[in-house]
């Protein structure tokens, strides 16, 4: 099988490793570097639980990336972050809190996407704030695709608008 050389900077930190080049990044990340926090579930490009946010041009907003259908090999030269890189159980991200709050998911299996997709909405609105009344439908745009088969839909909005609402700047 050919391998390719790749160096992905991954929640801060530079991997360098020899790869098949037909790796999906989803198994790079969790057989080669112990990143399991990113969850398979259709394997095919349709749930989104296994989304990542990749960071492409360093002054431009995140955008995201599904890892089950997406080479390593691809990402080589980016930076790419992943659902560990928000924070841990001690020191929990602003987004990761208002989830707890919110009690916004019940098996957990698709929260890491669901996480992820709201980190990148964040992002971007600190790029372009959208006014209030556009809120639900820019977190519509960004999560309305992510299938959550316990459907805990409503709380995972409600969890997402608070931690927009509590950062300054992102609504106008
Ligand atoms: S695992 Fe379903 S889109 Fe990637
Ligand atoms: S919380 Fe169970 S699949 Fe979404």
């Amino acid at each position: 099988m050919p391998t390719v050389s790749v160096a992905i900077t991954i929640n801060g930190t530079l991997y360098e490793r020899s790869v098949p080049d037909d790796l999906p990044l989803l198994d790079f990340l969790q057989e080669d570097l112990g990143l399991t926090g990113t969850k398979l579930g259709c394997g095919i490009g349709v749930c989104r639980a296994c989304t990542v946010a990749v960071r492409r041009v360093p002054t431009a907003a995140l955008t995201p990336l599904l890892s089950c259908s997406t080479p390593a090999a691809h990402l080589s030269g980016q930076e790419v972050f992943t659902v560990e890189g928000l924070g841990d159980a001690r020191h929990l991200s602003p987004l990761q809190k208002s989830f707890l709050d919110e009690f916004a998911f019940q098996c957990g299996y698709c929260a890491p996407g669901f996480l992820m997709a709201a980190h990148i909405l964040l992002d971007s609105l600190r790029f372009a704030p959208v006014p209030r009344d556009q809120l639900d439908a820019a977190i519509a745009d960004a999560c309305g695709a992510h299938i959550c088969r316990c459907t805990g839909y409503k709380r995972y909005y409600a969890a997402i608008r608070k931690a927009a609402l509590a950062e300054p700047g992102l609504v106008s």
